[in-house]
């Protein structure tokens, strides 16, 4: 056998001067492991007669303990050591300032169909919506545009492939087809809005082949043109903020309304700049009528006992006038300048986020 007490201080002294958790326990395992040294010599009694093994065992019993001592207590150190390294590798300074946030902004989108709705909402209208994807009936047949009627080829319209039942699906072409939907689930009377995503193959400065619109309906018991045109003036007039807007109703034509009307709002133009508001030039901004008795029928409503009418926007169109946005394009860029130009504070009123009632509306 080694001379124990060699061994013993061999080891000993080696974990007093260990500098690492990885060396302590390799030094536990040369002395204390399976094949580690103390071990060896604990199975070196076995070979002894019940004296000497009574003696040595107690020596050796004592030595391991120790070994396990010393590096148990040698761990101790080393680990705090460990974790004080750690502590002041990630010490946080509290007093550092905070780094700078930007504000996030609404999107102009977004913030004029708040206004919409806020407006609207205020006269007792609704909120309602429909699917993007429509059939050919809601999008075209039921609001009186038959398969063959020139209309449809003015919508530019996207078409999905032909289904299983050999019908041929549409991206909405406008918000219209949502007058249907509400007028089959609904008994007069309907006071609703709809904005919404559309869809047109079209793209320039002033198409999107994806753009937004607002439709309106109101149907009751003896609604009639001076309702409509009420309604519509006063919407003009709080969307731009200006109390005395001249605004027009200009004979059209829509397959869906009968009579229609376009309606446009006073503006000057000076140098190239458009100012809303009284003037010597008109602008266009949404489409009008008394719904036609044709649509009412297909909703199966009496046209002798309900009348409504409705109207549709261009959200983008509305927007770019009011805030003076030049190109459409720009709305779906996401760049975060424009943005940071043209966007709101989302707490700015009126608005849905600030309150109804918050604003100037
Ligand atoms: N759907 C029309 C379009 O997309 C807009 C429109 C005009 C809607 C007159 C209406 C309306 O409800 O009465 O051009």
């Amino acid at each position: 056998m080694e001379s124990l007490d060699a061994v013993s201080s061999e080891i000993i002294g080696a974990i007093a001067i260990a500098d690492s958790l990885d060396v302590l326990e390799a030094i536990r395992i040369d002395a204390l492991g399976k094949k580690g040294r103390i071990s060896l010599m604990m199975r070196e009694l076995g070979g002894m007669n019940a004296e000497d093994r009574r003696v040595a065992g107690q020596t050796l019993n004592k030595v391991k303990d120790d070994i396990a001592n010393a590096i148990a207590a040698k761990q101790k150190i080393l680990a705090a050591a460990v974790l004080n390294e750690r502590l002041e590798a990630e010490r946080l300074d509290v007093s550092l300032p905070s780094r700078p946030e930007t504000d996030a902004r609404l999107h102009p989108l977004s913030r004029t169909i708040e206004e919409v709705i806020a407006i609207f909402g205020e006269m007792g209208f609704q909120v309602a919506e429909g699917p993007d994807i429509e059939s050919d009936y809601y999008n075209f047949t039921a609001l009186n545009i038959p398969p063959e009627h020139p209309a449809r080829q003015e919508h530019d319209t996207f078409y999905l492939p032909v289904d299983a039942e050999g019908r041929r699906k549409v991206l909405r072409t406008h918000t219209s087809p949502v007058q249907i939907r509400t007028m089959e689930s609904n008994d007069p009377p309907i006071r609703i809005i709809v904005p919404g995503r559309t869809y047109r193959s079209d793209h320039d400065a002033t198409h999107s082949p994806m753009f937004h619109q607002c439709e309106g309906l109101v149907i009751g018991d003896g609604i009639h043109m001076g309702h409509l045109k009420g309604c519509l003036i006063d919407f003009c007039r709080a969307f731009f903020g200006v109390d005395d807007l001249p605004v027009r109703f200009r004979p059209s034509y829509f397959p869906f309304t009968e009579p229609s009307a376009e309606v446009d709002i006073g503006c000057t133009r000076q140098n190239g700049a458009l100012k809303i508001g009284a003037g010597d030039d008109w602008l266009e901004i949404l489409g009008s009528g008394m719904v036609n008795p044709r649509v009412l029928e297909n909703c199966g409503y009496d046209p002798e006992k309900y009348q409504g009418f409705a109207f549709g926007m261009g959200i983008e169109r509305i927007a770019m006038l009011k805030y003076g946005i030049p190109d459409l394009r720009t709305f779906y860029d996401s760049d975060l300048r424009w943005m940071r130009h043209y966007g709101f504070l989302p707490f700015d009123a009126p608005s849905i986020h600030a309150g109804l009632s918050g604003g100037g509306v």
